[in-house]
């Protein structure tokens, strides 16, 4: 079957050209006669990939050698648990700057750990109330003492609010310098350049932007891995993690070699500033058409928090929402429909879905407009 247009929201689009370098070396590894599957993660072929990897990392965000990157698995949301589970002392508090329904299931699983630890949890500031998150407008509470990190997100995959694009919403950082400020990148990063130094650990799930689901990149000052509070099982222990390599043990194989690949071709696209400019104008055409169609399509986001990679409309009705995803459907656009827990469409822009999907997409949903508007 013909390659459909894929916007989901994750998995996402991954480079055809990516694929096909995997499905076409499956059987055999470069020239080593066995599948990277087949491979020890201990053997010389799969750690060059693996170094490889986490060197390209290094090199997209240019990051200083007080970073360290490691690779880990179960996702971002085993990063909800992992990070009061190695920086919640007993007593101590994470704070969550909530903006959307990402930031509340981190600040959930967090208050979980926290109260498996003798520590708690706060909600230092939150969008919540400006009409369900989308005015990145924040009530703060006063910080409680003994603030152990502060937990941001940096892009609502569900809410569709992103921020720190250029000439957006800056990210809301503590005013207090000292605190750690931890973030959940998951769906923007490595999308274009990023400051990543007034953030102490950030972490992303590969599955938007750079490989498969079940991988998670983990970028933290090498300082603030060894000042961890607690001593967490091996496994979930960053700094036990950091110190094997970020290989205490067996990674997922297939999913790191994807990465690598994803990455190389990044690199080939002009990295992230590159890349940046692609998904800056992907954004930009895709908002015309909704501000565009004198009404037809709603977003609800503010303007300046409108999110590059996820973009989200309403339509007139539900009906009509639902006759523009099987429209779509019909001309190979798929992965349109919004969260399922909060309806409308979402179209989702990660790296690999091209200029031309988009100017397609746009070019239909005028089409659906004028149709029935
Ligand atoms: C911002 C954000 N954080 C966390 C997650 C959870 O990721 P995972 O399913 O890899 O645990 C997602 C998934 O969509 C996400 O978009």
């Amino acid at each position: 079957m013909a390659r459909v247009m894929n916007f989901g929201g994750g998995p996402g689009a991954l480079p055809r050209c990516v694929l096909e370098q995997v499905a076409a070396e499956l059987p055999d590894f470069a020239s080593t006669g066995m599948s990277i599957l087949e491979h020890s993660h201990r053997g010389t072929a799969f750690e060059r990939v693996f170094e490889e990897t986490r060197a390209l990392i290094r090199e997209l965000l240019a990051l200083p050698d007080t970073h360290e990157v490691l690779l880990l698995q179960g996702g971002a949301s085993m990063q909800f648990a992992m990070v009061p589970l190695n920086f919640l002392a007993r007593g101590a508090v994470g704070a969550y700057v909530v903006g959307g329904a990402w930031g509340e299931k981190a600040f959930e699983e967090g208050g979980r750990v926290a109260a498996i630890l003798g520590a708690s949890t706060q909600v230092l500031a939150t969008s919540k109330a400006n009409a369900d998150y989308v005015e990145p407008v924040y009530t703060y509470d006063a910080p409680l003492g003994n603030t152990a990190y502060v937990h941001l997100t940096s892009n609502e995959t569900i809410h569709g609010i992103e921020y720190d694009k250029p000439e957006g919403v800056p990210l809301p950082l503590p005013s207090d310098s000292n605190v750690p400020v931890v973030c959940d990148m998951s769906s923007n990063f490595l999308a274009r350049p990023q400051d990543l130094s007034r953030i102490s650990l950030a972490y992303a799930g590969a599955q938007k932007n750079i490989g498969p689901s079940g991988l998670v990149v983990v970028v933290a000052q090498k300082q603030f891995i060894d000042a961890a509070a607690t001593r967490a099982p091996n496994a979930l222990s960053y700094a036990v993690q950091a110190k094997s390599g970020s290989m205490y043990n067996t990674p997922p194989t297939l999913a790191v070699e994807i990465t690598r690949r994803v990455l190389l071709w990044l690199r080939e696209q002009g990295g992230v500033a590159g890349i940046g400019a692609v998904n800056h104008r992907k954004a930009r055409t895709l908002y015309r058409a909704i501000d565009e169609s004198k009404g037809f399509y709603r977003c609800p986001v503010a303007t300046a928090a409108r999110s590059e990679m996820n973009a989200v409309f309403r339509l007139p009705t539900p009906a009509l929402e639902q006759l523009f995803l099987s429209d779509a459907a019909r001309e190979q656009m798929v992965g349109l429909a919004g969260h399922r827990s909060v309806g409308g469409i979402r179209v989702s822009m990660y790296n690999a879905v091209s200029e031309l999907w988009v100017s397609e997409l746009t070019r239909f949903m005028d089409a659906f407009a004028a149709r029935h508007g």
